[in-house]
């Protein structure tokens, strides 16, 4: 009988990803073309609005081979640029990125743009381009670059210089690739829109492969306030985050250790954490073994005093954007937002905005399930999975009626999750598990809004049950104001007086909309 033998090798992240692309959104050509939009949209908005700059990001989708569904991916922006070091690893080693800090990004995995070149160069073979300069360099840097995948490393196929004569700023990446855009379009038009929506402040030109344009002008110039990198929170890290932050610290004893690198510790906070651990406020940091740093972690956990992480690294859109945005897309006769304060989930802070839209150009509903919700993500549209996201559950399961909403209806309903940690239910960032912090803020804002949204809806009832009696009332205004002037004087004149005066004293308590005179109602009306 023979043995077989296992045969044992390790892979590195590139061919990872190149064997299981699904997980980030790469598995067919449709979702693939979706998913590369995506990823260098969200790359130009993270390098604009992020550094306070007003994005101006142009997208350019072309068909590259009139037999082949090859597609071109162009997208440009404005943006803080990339140093010309850094271009090769940024677009050709998984796992590169400068957003592994505590800050809110749209990025965060150092994978999207390698997706994209790696899925080009397997489905098509040329390498990606990119263009760029940082701002106040007097240089463009181009370069085309593939992936070695065995080795995750840049392959470097050209490499060029050019004088920056106007003092643009910004990247611009073409990629090319296998695509389906008539079974992409649909889903590429909503991200599109939708981005356009929670970014009122960014110009957003989209030309399709039919050659159809698509203009999101700037409508405002306020722009969320740019977060800031903080330092962990201590309920935030583990064994692992602490090992790593001893090693790289500079200071030496504890106290200063806590102190320094951690979010919110003062001298107060520092002090208390290392008794409740046992250790002395000049204990090294260096000569701690696991098993002290199993202690101080435990004396975190069970340490009440600490303040709440901060939201500075956070970077709400805020509630005056979302209705701008909202109202300018669906022209709603109900618009309305909120930014709830920030909560705590495994060490991160947490905001939750939400917003209501009702009536105008939203499509109608005829069951709550299908209510339009524009789920949101760290400023990420998220398109795909959504029965399966915590929003859905949220929306689905509030009893509408009790907001005075009856199906069919125009309402839109849009969530908002920002955090350092959002639990994403994978990495191409799609759906939202439903941990229960996250659950609560949604629910609560929702329900906020929702009880705004049926003062709207009884007040409107109210006007619309008082101006039907003012109808009833108007027709009858030319018969008694005939009675009457016959009991006064029987003139013209006197009919037309008290005609008038009835009608204006009707008008002054309900808003009688498009009538003019009363002779005008008592024609419509009969
Ligand atoms: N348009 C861009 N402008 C500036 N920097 C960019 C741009 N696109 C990519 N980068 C840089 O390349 C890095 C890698 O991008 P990506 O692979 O999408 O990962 P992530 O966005 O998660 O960091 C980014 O962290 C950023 O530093
Ligand atoms: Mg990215």
């Amino acid at each position: 009988m023979s043995i077989s033998v296992e045969r044992y090798r390790a892979i590195s992240p590139s061919e990872f990803f190149y064997r299981n692309k699904e997980i980030a959104g790469f598995s067919n050509p449709a979702r693939a073309l979706y998913q590369a939009v995506r990823e260098l949209v969200e790359n130009s908005l993270d390098a604009t609005d992020t550094h306070n700059i007003y994005p101006d990001i142009k997208i350019i989708i072309d068909k590259e081979d009139s037999s082949e569904e090859i597609y071109s991916v162009y997208v440009e922006d404005n943006g803080i640029g990339i140093p010309p070091n850094h271009i090769p690893n940024a677009f050709g080693r998984v796992l590169y990125s400068s957003k592994y800090v505590l800050r809110q990004t749209r990025g965060m995995f150092g994978l999207g743009a390698k997706m994209v070149v790696l899925y080009g160069q397997i489905t098509v073979g040329r390498p990606v381009e990119v263009t760029s300069s940082p701002r106040g360099f007097s240089k463009i840097y181009r370069y085309k670059i593939m992936i070695d995948i065995k080795n995750n490393e840049p392959i470097i196929l050209e490499e060029s210089v050019y004088p920056n004569i106007n003092g643009w700023h910004g990247t611009a990446v073409r990629v090319f690739l296998k695509g389906d855009w008539q079974r992409s379009k649909n889903k590429i038009l909503d991200y599109v829109k939708r981005t356009a929506i929670i970014t009122p402040y960014a110009n957003i030109l989209f030309k399709d492969p039919e050659g159809v344009m698509y203009y999101y002008q700037r409508l405002t110039n306020k722009m969320p306030k740019p977060p800031k990198e903080v330092k962990p929170h201590p309920k935030g890290v583990d064994l692992e985050t602490l090992k790593e932050m001893i090693v790289k610290s500079r200071v030496r004893s504890l106290k200063d250790f806590l102190m320094e690198e951690f979010e919110g510790v003062g001298e107060k906070t520092a002090e208390g954490i290392i008794r409740l651990a046992g250790f002395r406020s000049n204990q090294s940091i260096r000569k701690m073994s696991i098993d002290d740093l199993k202690k101080l972690l435990d004396a975190i956990s069970r340490y009440e005093d600490l303040r709440r992480p901060s939201a500075d690294h956070l970077s709400p859109i805020g509630e005056e954007l979302i209705k701008i945005g909202l109202a300018n897309m669906f022209k709603p006769e109900f618009v309305d937002a909120l930014t709830r304060k920030p909560v705590a989930y495994e060490g991160h802070a947490l905001i939750v905005e939400v917003g209501i839209a009702f009536g105008g150009s939203i499509p109608e509903a005829p069951f709550p399930e299908e209510i339009m919700l524009l789920r949101y993500a760290n400023k990420i549209p998220l398109l795909y999975d959504e029965s399966t996201d915590v929003s859905f559950k949220v929306v689905s399961e509030i009893d509408w009626k009790n907001y005075g909403v009856e199906f069919p209806a125009r309402l839109a309903v849009l969530t908002h999750v920002c955090s350092t940690k959002v639990p994403y239910k994978g990495v191409g960032k799609e759906s939202i598990a439903d941990v229960p912090e996250i659950e609560r803020e949604i629910e609560n804002g929702v329900k906020e809004l929702a009880r705004r949204l049926r003062q709207y809806i009884n007040r409107k009832k109210r006007m619309e049950e008082e101006i039907r009696r003012a109808y009833t009332f108007i027709k009858y205004i030319p018969e008694i104001a005939r009675g009457l002037s016959i009991i006064y004087d029987g003139s013209q004149d006197s009919y037309e007086n008290i005609k008038e005066k009835l009608f204006n004293m009707l008008r002054e308590k309900v808003s009688v909309k498009n009538i003019r005179s009363i002779d005008d109602v008592v024609i419509s009306i009969e």
